[in-house]
This record gives structure tokens, C-alpha cells and sequence, in this order.
């Protein structure tokens, strides 16, 4: 991959090798959905698939980004952003805006084998890969937590999606083999392995991405904040639904849909805890429970999945051999993240396709990866 984008540069951008390539890998969730803007308990990591960020300072005025997969160039004649209406571009133009806005005119160039809009949180490999790659051009020092929070801001503050920190710091932060126990609260977060012996993880892409995704995802953050401000009448001291207790949400008057909203993100906090003792003990019934639980969750009470996501989870859960799987991400398309025995997976991955071709009539993706490092240089 890294070869092929080479070439590009050379053939785009003249001779000279960039100044920088970065590789920034996507997000995987094994629990904890929708946690993390609730100030709870996530276990993320960084895939092996990635994308890769090449930069050069330009000497003259004027932007040249390319985006490699999408085929899609920008070039501005002076040293402003024109971007119109590419939306990868308005990631990469937040990024120098809220890290580095005198930096001058750049040459950019992005691609890799990260399938965007699948839930694997390409838009935050993005954030995150340019923001490490303006840090190395300009020789600053910030640390990656920093850089990350940045990235959040770029989602809230230029995009408009009132994210939590999970895509961020396990992009930036995650090391190989290994997902990371995350408090989004106080942010400190420790490595430990998601290996079950015999087992593999792996994703099913629907190929789905329904349109109201931004407006859905953040309109549960504003009920995850109405509830709390229902709650807080009777108990002063809750900041967050990170402090509601299962006592308390029994003990207040809140609408059905808060209710189900809240009760959810309990239960999910839970279920995080549940599943990093489940992982020590390599109990693989447990795994695959909280799994199951996780996908009902998010389906009836969080309500954010979709019939493809239901189908490739049902039929996931109750193929013989499949350990636990359940939609991940944000939602309303995206990945299925599955758990299951290694000598299944050619039989299952065939036969998941085809029921949901039968269904759908179209093919999902069934994507391999393995748990890799957060952003980090590649080639020079
Ligand atoms: C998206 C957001 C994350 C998180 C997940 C749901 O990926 O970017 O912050 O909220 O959805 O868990």
C-alpha cells in the first residue's frame, strides 16, 4: 500500500520524498458503546488496517491535498482552504485550524485499505494521522492524550458531532495485541490482552451507512444529558450518568425513552468490567454473553442499530462455533465485531455471506485484522 501512495506522491508532487508519513490505524470497540460521552468504562483498540497520511511544507502559496482511494485532488491558488464540498478535506482543514493555523500551504496525500464509514472511525484515523503529522512537521512535543483531545475538538467544534474520547486515544494511544481499559472520566486507561485461546476476532462490514447518523448520535447525547438533569433534582451530586446507580434511576420519574437510555448505559458500564475479568479468566461463555447482551442493548434500549446489523449479529450468535458478536461503533450501519472459533471461520465467513445476500442482496464484508500500534511514522 505505502509503495503504491509513494508512487503518487512522485508522480503528483516532483522528486522529493515527503517531509513526513504517518500510519493511522482504525478503531475497534470490544465493549463499551456509546460510554464514552457519558463519562464511562470503554475497551478499544487500533486495527492493522490503516491510513496513511504523506506531508511536505510547500515553498510556494497554496494548498495540494490528494485523497488517494477516493480519487478526489484540491489544489487552492492562494495559501486558504477551498475544500467545498470534500468532506475528508474538512477533517484535514479542521486539524490545522484548531493545531497549527500559521503552518502555510502543504502537500498532502491520504490513502489505505481503511473502509470508510464502516464504523471503524476513518474520519478520526484521519484527525488523528494529520495531527501527528503537522506535530512532526513543526517539530513540537505535545503528547499523544494532547493531540487526541484535539481531535475530539475538531469532531465537536468543526464537524459537529458531540463525540466522546475512545476513537481519539485508541487511534493515538493503543499498542499491538492489546486493547485498552479506558475511564473517559479521568481518562487514565491500562493495556490488557482481548485474546481467547483458539479464538479470533474479526468484522463484518454491512456496507451500510444510514443517513441520519450525525443527527441520531447526537441526539442520545442530549437525552444521556436530560436524563441527568432529571436525576439531578433528586440527587445534587450527579454529574453524569457516570454517577446514576441502579437505585437511583428506580427511585426518579423519567420518560420511557430516558429511562431505556439510561438503564443501557448502566448496564453497558457494566458489562465492561464483566468482560475485562471474562478476558483474564479466558471464560469464553462469559465473553460471548456480555457480547449478545451488548448488541440487545444497543438494539431495544439504546436503539442506534439497524436490520443489517440485527441480521449479521443473529446470525452470528447462533452459528455453532461463534463465540459472541455485536454491532460496533456508533451505529445505524457500520461492523459487526464477532469473537469466534478459528477452524469456523471459513465455513461461517461463507455462510454469513451468503444469508445476507439472500436478505439483502448484497454482499458484506468479512475484514481480518489483527490488534496493532496507535499512529505512528512509517517509510522516512
Ligand atoms: C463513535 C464516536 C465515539 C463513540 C462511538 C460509540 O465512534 O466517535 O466517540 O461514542 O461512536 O461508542
Amino acid at each position: 500500500m505505502i509503495d503504491t501512495l509513494i508512487d503518487r506522491w512522485h508522480s503528483s508532487f516532483g522528486s522529493n520524498d515527503p517531509d513526513v508519513t504517518v500510519r493511522a490505524p482504525g478503531r475497534v470497540n470490544i465493549i463499551g458503546e456509546h460510554t464514552d460521552y457519558n463519562e464511562g468504562w470503554v475497551l478499544p483498540g487500533a486495527m492493522s488496517r490503516s491510513i496513511y497520511i504523506l506531508a511536505s511544507r510547500k515553498s510556494t502559496a497554496g494548498h495540494h491535498w490528494i485523497a488517494y482511494d477516493l480519487d478526489e485532488e484540491i489544489e487552492s491558488v492562494e495559501n486558504i482552504f477551498e475544500y467545498g464540498e470534500y468532506p475528508w478535506a474538512k477533517y484535514i482543514e479542521g486539524a490545522i485550524r484548531l493545531y497549527t493555523p500559521d503552518i502555510g500551504s502543504l502537500q498532502l496525500l491520504v490513502g489505505g485499505d481503511l473502509p470508510v464509514g464502516a464504523g471503524i472511525s476513518s474520519s478520526s484515523a484521519l484527525v488523528c494521522g494529520v495531527l501527528y503529522a503537522l506535530q512532526q512537521l513543526t517539530g513540537r512535543t505535545e503528547s499523544k492524550e494532547e493531540l487526541a483531545l484535539t481531535g475530539q475538538r475538531v469532531e465537536r467544534e468543526v464537524i459537529g458531532v458531540q463525540g466522546g474520547i475512545m476513537d481519539q486515544f485508541a487511534i493515538m494511544m493503543s499498542q499491538p495485541n492489546h486493547v485498552m481499559l479506558l475511564d473517559c472520566r479521568t481518562r487514565a486507561y491500562r493495556l490488557i490482552s482481548a485474546d481467547l485461546p483458539g479464538c479470533r476476532w474479526i468484522l463484518i462490514n454491512t456496507r451500510v451507512k444510514h443517513a441520519l447518523i450525525d443527527s441520531d448520535y447526537n441526539q442520545r447525547a442530549t437525552q444521556c444529558k436530560q436524563a441527568v438533569a432529571i436525576i439531578q433534582e433528586s440527587f445534587p451530586a450527579v454529574n453524569n450518568l457516570r454517577d446514576v446507580s441502579m437505585d437511583m434511576l428506580a427511585d426518579v420519574s423519567l420518560s420511557d425513552t430516558l429511562r431505556k437510555r439510561s438503564l443501557y448505559i448502566l448496564e453497558e458500564n457494566d458489562r465492561v468490567h464483566q468482560m475485562v475479568n471474562a478476558l483474564a479468566m479466558h471464560n469464553a461463555e462469559m465473553v460471548g454473553n456480555l457480547l449478545k447482551a451488548s448488541h440487545q442493548g444497543l438494539r431495544y434500549m439504546y436503539e442506534v442499530s439497524c436490520d443489517e446489523l440485527d441480521h449479521l449479529a443473529d446470525f452470528a450468535n447462533q452459528y455453532d462455533g461463534v463465540v459472541g458478536a455485536r454491532m460496533m461503533g456508533g451505529g445505524f450501519g457500520g461492523c459487526v465485531i464477532c469473537l469466534l472459533k478459528e477452524d469456523v471461520l471459513e465455513t461461517f465467513s461463507i455462510a454469513c455471506v451468503d444469508s445476507y445476500l439472500d436478505r439483502f442482496g448484497f454482499e458484506p464484508e468479512v475484514i481480518l485484522f489483527e490488534l496493532g500500534a496507535g499512529v505512528e511514522r512509517a517509510g522516512n
